[in-house]
């Protein structure tokens, strides 16, 4: 039906007929001359119809409306004077149209697209809002970063291998999406969390290098950053350690970054341990770009008489960690109220401050209602180890270093963006030697930080015992701006010690045999040394987009409710099916209408 894509009509093709296709993205009546923008994938054209060209035409084009698919032929000439758009591709030219067919009427769209619409209307009818250029960019960028990680990865030997979404279990810690099996009811299958316990067997079959790009599904508390169902760059190997399959995925990630944003990435990319990355940023996935930093006070004020601070400084599990804000004198006492609420967000009892009015008059120059409970070595050493000057502020927190790891980094990060001292560009990161366990005093039991396939740093499964609060693991995150965008690890490729890991989580023998037998029995089957990780893909992309939520950089998304607004899914379903599958429902749901 065409000759040219509208954002490829430019001067090369002056004094030529042409014929484009699109939607009338917006109509312009300018002293008796209709402008139409016409817009298609690749950008916009100008067409103009004029009465004195063709009475009958101009006629034709006054009926056009918003969203109209039409069929434009005509010749392409130079705007006129002063009337160039140089921000535009097709800036320079304009159609002069000499036939013109409608192809297609629409109705009023709901929203237009330059105007900005609620998130519920843009995905209830998400295939307008699609047409939006920038959501149209967003997937085409998206199609350029799968591309080039597929070439990278066919480069280095990495095989495309395809895994079961009808499965069983698989555990990364979210609720699992159930599917009832018809041919045995009662039973069910979950949809993978992720793939695994698949890739590894991969490994044991000799497959030595495997990705996927591959759609999970985890039933969890979704925020700007999580969906239902998200897609993953799944990646494993054998025979490499965690030095090489973190050097061959910088290289990919250097690589896309260079191709597809025209980006250098630092080379190589700075590593911090978990227990640095906590200390520092009260994070396990710090934004470099943000120069604020956690300093250690609990030595300073293990001893004082102000109980706030004293208790958590003598407290093992402890922690008093200060926040200088470079400036931050000027905060009025109505915002540091508002800072004091956002942290009890993250479970901070408080939020003790220090004002730096004047650093070189001494206690004089402090005001904060703790000053009168702290001695004045305490204060000289806090003045001394946060580098205060005259002009800025400092934050305290005091509680089970937990706590004030997620509210202090929390606040770090807020203040970051608040006092816009976020440095500019892109700041990877690896963040290494993670816990192996965690003690969930809830459920009184050791969980896995990462999953329990990762290989502790120790050989010996007897060693495992002995303080597994201590024990590091070989797990690997790769962070970009704060964002978590992969993890991985190097697992563990012995049955000895992943039945050992199995006992320590709580896991019994039987229960380990019921859910996970088929691997302990595989890696009792010459199992290669090996290791992977998985890239969200979605965040990658978002990231790169500059955008501030995945779902601008997937085609359908859900809501933060699980649901799809464009096809009302999850629906009911007729009660033969549920037959079918032996499942009856206690109670028949609401119908919404
Ligand atoms: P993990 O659970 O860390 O590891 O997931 C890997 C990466 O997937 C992304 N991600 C998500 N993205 C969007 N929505 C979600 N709900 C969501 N959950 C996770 C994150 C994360 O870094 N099997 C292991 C990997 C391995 O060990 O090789 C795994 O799935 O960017
Ligand atoms: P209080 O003695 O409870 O009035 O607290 C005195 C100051 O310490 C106030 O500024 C509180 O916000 C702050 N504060 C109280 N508990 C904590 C805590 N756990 N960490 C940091 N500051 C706190």
């Amino acid at each position: 039906m065409r000759s040219h894509y509208c954002g490829q009509i430019n001067e090369s093709l002056i004094d030529q007929t042409v014929t484009a296709v699109g939607w009338v993205h917006r109509r312009r009546d300018h002293g008796g001359v209709i402008f139409i923008d016409l817009r298609d994938r690749e950008g916009v054209l100008q067409v103009v119809f004029d009465p004195s060209d063709d009475a009958k035409l101009f006629a034709e084009a006054e009926q056009l409306r918003s969203e109209y698919v039409i069929r434009v032929s005509g010749k392409v000439r130079a705007r006129p004077e002063g009337t160039a758009n140089p921000n535009m591709a097709t800036g320079a030219v304009e159609l002069q149209a000499v036939d013109l067919e409608v192809v297609s009427r629409s109705e009023t769209p709901p929203f237009h697209h330059d105007e900005p619409a609620s998130e519920e209307l843009r995905l209830r009818y998400r295939y307008l809002d699609l047409r939006r250029p920038a959501m149209l960019e967003n997937l085409m960028l998206r199609h350029r970063v799968t591309r080039a990680l597929r070439a990278f990865l066919d480069t280095e030997g990495f095989i495309d291998v395809e895994t079961p979404m009808l499965t069983r279990s698989t555990p990364e810690g979210a609720r699992d999406y159930l599917v009832p099996s018809r041919t045995y009811p009662g039973q069910f299958f979950s949809l993978p969390q992720s793939p695994q316990l698949f890739k590894q067997l991969l490994m044991i079959s000799g497959l030595d290098r495997y990705y996927q790009i591959v759609r999970c599904f985890r039933d969890e508390d979704l925020r700007a950053d999580r969906q239902p169902e998200f897609t993953q760059l799944d990646i494993e190997t054998s025979f490499l350690d965690e030095a090489q399959i973190m050097d061959i995925m910088e290289r990919m990630i250097r690589g896309l970054f260079q191709d597809v944003l025209g980006v250098a990435l630092p080379d190589p990319f700075p590593r911090l341990s978990y227990a640095e990355a906590m200390d520092r940023f009260g994070s396990d996935r710090p934004d470099l770009r943000n120069p604020l930093e956690l300093v250690e006070i609990g030595d300073l004020v293990a001893a004082v008489e102000f109980k706030v601070f004293a208790g958590p400084g003598a407290d093992p599990e402890g922690r008093v960690a200060a926040l200088r804000v470079p400036g931050g004198a000027r905060l009025t006492r109505k915002e540091i109220d508002e800072y004091t609420a956002f942290v009890g967000r993250y479970g901070a009892r408080g939020l003790a401050y220090i004002k730096v009015n004047d650093a070189s008059a001494g206690r004089d120059g402090l005001q904060s209602p703790i000053l009168k409970f702290l001695p004045d070595e305490a204060v000289a050493g806090i003045m001394q180890r946060t580098g205060a000057e005259t002009g800025d502020l400092i934050f305290f927190g005091a509680d089970k270093a937990r706590v004030v790891n997620d509210a202090i980094g929390a606040l770090r990060d807020r203040l970051g963006v608040d006092f816009e001292l976020l440095e500019g560009g892109w700041r990877p990161v690896w963040v290494v030697d993670f816990p192996m366990f965690e003690w969930d005093a809830q459920a009184k039991r050791w969980i896995s930080l990462h999953h329990p396939f990762t290989s502790p740093q120790l050989t010996d499964p007897a060693a495992l015992q002995a303080e597994p609060g201590k024990l590091l693991s070989r797990a690997y995150d790769m962070v970009v701006n704060g964002s978590e965008i992969g993890g991985g690890s190097i697992r563990i490729h012995r049955s000895d010690m992943q039945s050992a890991v199995f006992r320590l989580l709580g896991i019994d023998a039987a229960e380990a045999e019921e859910k996970f037998g088929f691997l302990l029995e595989a890696l009792r089957y010459g199992a290669p040394p090996h290791g992977g990780i998985a890239f969200g893909l979605d965040r990658l992309v978002m990231l790169m987009a500059g955008a501030v939520s995945i779902r601008e950089v997937i085609a359908f998304p859900k809501t933060q409710t699980a649901a799809c607004l464009l096809t009302h899914a999850p629906g009911q379903v007729a009660d033969a099916q549920l037959r079918e599958v032996g499942i009856q429902l206690k109670r028949t749901p609401k119908v919404e209408s």
